[in-house]
């Protein structure tokens, strides 16, 4: 006799963004097919009995493999960089093809495509960063990329190889509101940035910790205020990434309170860390250089609200992968370089999850709702992928991370899966950890060991986001 089901995942209660209820999955053909109680036999089972049942999460903000300007190499590819974000819960991940400046936008896709070829274990898109909006790009190239199924890009405000002028920017929105596209700014005033930093070297003061000087908060919220101007000329929504405090976000909630579709994305690092942890002893304060930095414990109080009280609908990892030893990495141009020098991001893609459902639903800050909006539900509505991913539904991919919401992880960098010799959250002990992860049915995780083949992940193609009709 046959089976109606390929998988059944029995007895577990199941969390999305708007329910919590007991049921069992039944998966055919990689998706959901039935949501029920006492579902048939499928050809195989696995009891989630006193386990939790979420959405696999989406992370729409990692770096795998992006080439950089400064000889500095990412120390994550679409091997190991998909690999370590299933390890910690996450089915989906969406890094950057990054046009260099001069490049054209389709040869820096063709290049991001040929290396995540055949390497990621889970599902991927791409966003585009737009460093170049020439007339080609602008009039050619991104249209026709956007209907390809790349319909978000990044542009920055700062780093002299990235950032765009203001002009340049508004060209960018007004094309994004043409053909129906996401547009993320990175927010800091690269200007301000410059002078200080000036100031901040010729007064010798060049340790890690006053990276955090030569990027204040007011830098952000700036560039986060013209920004949000610019996209209100054009009349067209945007999103800020990782913002890092209260100043930005009063900001975005202001535009928000007066109708303008502004969405806005942070990351653990502004939870979890401050600006005293780039002031550690010797070189290791550059473990946590990342931008914007980290603030102080008044902008964390300020970030947990924001994921409370919806100024957040995205929370991402901004995993930007550098080693800590290594003269490609923070140490490019040696141990006690000016902060100038050491690559800008951190590792997370892997922590992302267990640490806000350990820090924000285990702690009551934000409930297991809250948490799968923001985790996987919203980034995939807002990046177009929604309802195929984010959601735990008839019809989606069965994209999903059963939790042991009582087991307690100290993390330590030897049990991640990432490529980078530390992370910042090292000894750090959280409860609750995604223990099997199913992409599309298949088991990827499970008991501690990859159980999926390297390179089964496909490419997706974006839809233009709901949100933007
Ligand atoms: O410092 C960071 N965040 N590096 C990654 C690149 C970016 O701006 O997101
Ligand atoms: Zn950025
Ligand atoms: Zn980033």
């Amino acid at each position: 006799m046959g089976t109606d089901f390929d998988l059944v995942i029995r007895g577990g209660k199941i969390a999305t963004a708007s329910d919590i209820f007991d049921a069992d999955i039944g998966i055919r053909d990689g998706k959901i097919v039935a949501l029920g109680t006492a579902l048939a036999n499928g050809r195989d089972e696995i009891d989630a009995s006193g386990r939790l049942v979420l959405p696999g999460g989406v992370d729409a903000h990692c770096h795998f493999d992006q080439p950089t300007s400064d000889g500095s190499v990412m120390a994550d590819d679409f091997d190991s960089g998909p690999r370590s974000a299933a390890f910690g819960g996450t089915t989906t991940v969406i890094p950057f093809a990054c046009q260099q400046k001069g490049q054209s936008l389709r040869a820096a896709v063709d290049d991001y495509h040929k290396r995540a070829n055949g390497k990621s274990v889970i599902d991927f898109a791409f966003h585009l960063i737009v460093t170049d909006p020439t007339p080609q790009v602008l009039g050619q190239e991104l249209p026709a990329l956007i209907r390809e199924g790349y319909t978000s890009f990044k542009i920055y405000t700062t780093y002299d190889d990235l950032k765009l002028n203001d002009r340049e920017i508004i060209e960018v929105f007004a094309l994004a509101k043409r053909e129906g596209a996401l547009t993320m700014v990175h927010a800091e005033n690269s200007d301000a940035i410059a002078w200080l930093t000036e100031a901040l070297e010729r007064a010798g003061q060049t340790a890690p910790r006053h990276h955090a000087d030569a990027r204040p908060a007011i830098a952000e919220r700036e560039a986060t205020h013209r920004a949000i101007s610019l996209a209100e000329i054009v009349d067209v929504a945007m999103l800020v990434v990782h913002v890092s405090g209260g100043e930005a976000m009063d900001q975005i909630a202001a535009a928000r309170a007066k109708g303008l579709k502004v969405f806005a994305e942070t990351c653990p690092q502004y939870i979890l860390l401050t600006a005293d942890d780039l002031d550690l002893d010797g070189f290791e304060g550059a473990k946590h250089i990342c931008s914007p930095p980290p603030r102080d414990t008044a902008s964390q109080d300020s970030v947990w609200r924001g994921l409370a009280n919806g100024t957040f609908q995205v929370f991402s990892s901004d995993h930007a992968p550098f080693k800590f030893d290594s003269d490609t990495g923070k140490k490019l141009r040696g141990e006690g370089a000016s902060f100038v020098h050491v690559p800008n991001g951190i590792p997370g893609v892997e922590t992302r999850l267990p640490l806000l459902f350990s820090e924000g639903v285990g702690k009551g800050r934000i409930s297991l709702n809250q948490f799968v909006a923001l985790t996987a539900t919203n980034p995939a509505r807002l990046y177009g992928l929604y309802p195929r991913k984010g959601t735990i539904a008839v019809g989606a991919d069965a994209d999903l991370a059963i939790w042991d919401t009582e087991r307690k992880v100290t993390i330590t960098n030897s049990a991640l899966h990432h490529n980078v010799d530390y992370t910042p959250y090292e000894g750090r002990t959280v409860i609750g950890w995604p223990e099997t992860v199913l992409s599309r049915g298949e088991l990827v995780v499970q008991n501690g060991m990859l159980v999926a083949a390297t390179g089964r992940g496909k490419f997706l193609e974006c839809d233009v986001p709901d949100l933007l009709l």
